[in-house]
């Protein structure tokens, strides 16, 4: 069964900000299909990144939609005014959020998709219980607070974990992959079924940026999901 069309993600992360219009304006002729935003706030993860005038600005030049990753702590603090910020997705931390269940209504009502981001320790299993609910779990393959690092191969059976948890489910989240996305890992990744990579330093951080994002849109399209059922034939 063919792999339906994959979501490409880059990251503004890892984009030059001295010339941050440079960027969006590219990644608004490119293939990608979405914006990835990464908010730190220095005490969920041990860096900042950027804050809210420059999501403004972004927001006036991107013509993707934004996908919103909040690695801060209690993010009900700021789900509105994220909305405010154009999110087409918001993605809150399973580990920053007492009630988590809440912050997903919240992020409904405000009429984004709402997003789980867990950590590389966190089991899929604490999502059992709100995956009917979700549109998109962030599935984190690096500690998250920093581009630019090695994806964490464990996370490929996460990524099968919480295939399967979805199916079982008869849920909709889509399976966004996040941190070291590369060339050589995400025919893998896609394998192993996930919908959306990010992609950070890989795409910025290559000679030419717009050609690097028509090449994930080609290795993935050809990149094929091992269903249960081609397990069954081998
Ligand atoms: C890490 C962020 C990622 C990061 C990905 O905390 O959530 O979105 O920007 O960057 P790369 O692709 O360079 O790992
Ligand atoms: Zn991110």
């Amino acid at each position: 069964m063919p792999q339906k069309t994959i979501i490409i993600a880059p990251s503004i992360l890892a984009a030059n900000f001295g010339n941050l219009a440079q960027a969006i304006q590219m990644v608004n002729e490119s293939q990608a299909d979405w914006l990835h935003l990464d908010i730190m706030d220095g005490v969920f993860v041990p860096n900042i990144s950027f804050g809210m005038p420059v999501c403004q600005a972004i927001q006036s030049l991107a013509k993707k939609p934004l996908d919103y990753h909040l690695m801060i702590q209690a993010p009900e603090r700021y789900l509105p005014v994220f909305k405010e910020l154009g999110a087409n997705s918001i993605s809150v931390h399973y580990e920053a959020c007492t009630h988590l269940h809440r912050q997903i209504q919240t992020i409904k009502d405000l009429g984004c998709k709402a997003g789980v981001a867990i950590n590389p320790h966190t089991p899929v299993s604490v999502l059992e219980e709100v995956i009917e609910m979700i549109d998109l779990v962030c599935l984190m393959s690096v500690n998250p607070g920093f581009g630019g690092q090695k994806f964490i191969p464990q996370s490929l059976q996460k990524i099968e974990k919480l295939r399967n948890l979805i199916e079982k489910n008869n849920a909709h989240a889509l399976i966004e992959v996040d941190g070291g996305v590369n060339a050589n890992n995400m025919q893998s990744i896609i394998a192993a079924g996930a919908n959306v990579l990010v992609a950070g330093n890989f795409v910025f951080n290559s000679p030419n940026p717009l050609q690097t994002i028509a090449e994930i849109r080609t290795n993935t399209t050809l990149a094929k999901r091992t269903t249960n059922n081609d397990k069954q034939h081998l």
